[in-house]
């Protein structure tokens, strides 16, 4: 599996990815990674770990279909057959997602589909669910949706803050990402509408 990961900020899953293949628990490679914003924490982790890295700033694109095409451009040009979504802050366009069918995946702070968007877990905290946790979907058109691959579970405590809770949902999501992708690179999962046959249900 060629693996493009996009990434907006401080690449922590990314790096989470990187250190899996690394140490052989996933069976992939990372050509480039692309990140929409200059300067961020990600672009020198990648780097520390000698993964090329672009910065396509979107907002030097005229719409959201032009920064696609460019991106579709990009990861193409470096072979890359699956996108990873690791806190890229970008809605995708049928552009990018036409080009990568069934092979764009996300994570997400929280069990989808409660909680999507911004702020996954400060949604949790305010809403009162007693567990959270921590979803890698197949990407639609729809924000944070689509076909579900894996999920972990993490219990909300009295004391908890919208940190405190997030440092917590963040260690299932280095452990999880791995494992979905894993799926993937040995073509592991079939989907059947909404469903994934062989997802992951990590408790
Ligand atoms: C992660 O918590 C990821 O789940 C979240 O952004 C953070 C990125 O952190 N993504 C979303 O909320 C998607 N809607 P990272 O840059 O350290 O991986």
């Amino acid at each position: 599996m060629n693996l493009g990961i996009l990434i907006s900020g401080r690449g922590s899953n990314m790096d989470a990815i990187l250190a899996a293949i690394e140490e052989g628990r996933l069976d992939a490679s990372v050509p480039i990674v692309v990140s929409n914003r200059a300067g961020v924490a990600g672009l020198d982790r990648a780097r520390a770990r000698g993964v090329p890295t672009l910065v396509l700033a979107h907002r030097e694109h005229p719409s959201r279909e032009a920064f696609d095409e460019a991106l579709v451009e990009a990861l193409r040009r470096h072979d890359v057959d699956t996108v990873a979504l690791a806190g890229f802050d970008r809605l995708l366009s049928p552009v990018l997602l036409s080009a990568f069918p069934g092979r764009v995946v996300n994570i997400h702070p929280a069990l989808l589909p409660s909680f999507p968007g911004l702020h996954a877990q400060q949604q949790a905290l305010d809403y009162g669910v007693r567990i959270t946790g921590a979803t890698v979907h197949l990407v639609d058109e729809r924000m944070d949706h689509g076909p579900i691959l894996a999920q972990a579970a993490v219990p909300v405590l009295d004391d908890d803050t919208e940190d405190t809770l997030a440092e917590r949902i963040l260690a299932e999501e280095h452990r999880i990402y791995p494992l979905a992708l894993a799926l993937l690179a040995h073509d592991e999962v079939r989907i059947e509408g909404r469903r994934v046959r062989g997802g992951v249900p990590t408790a």
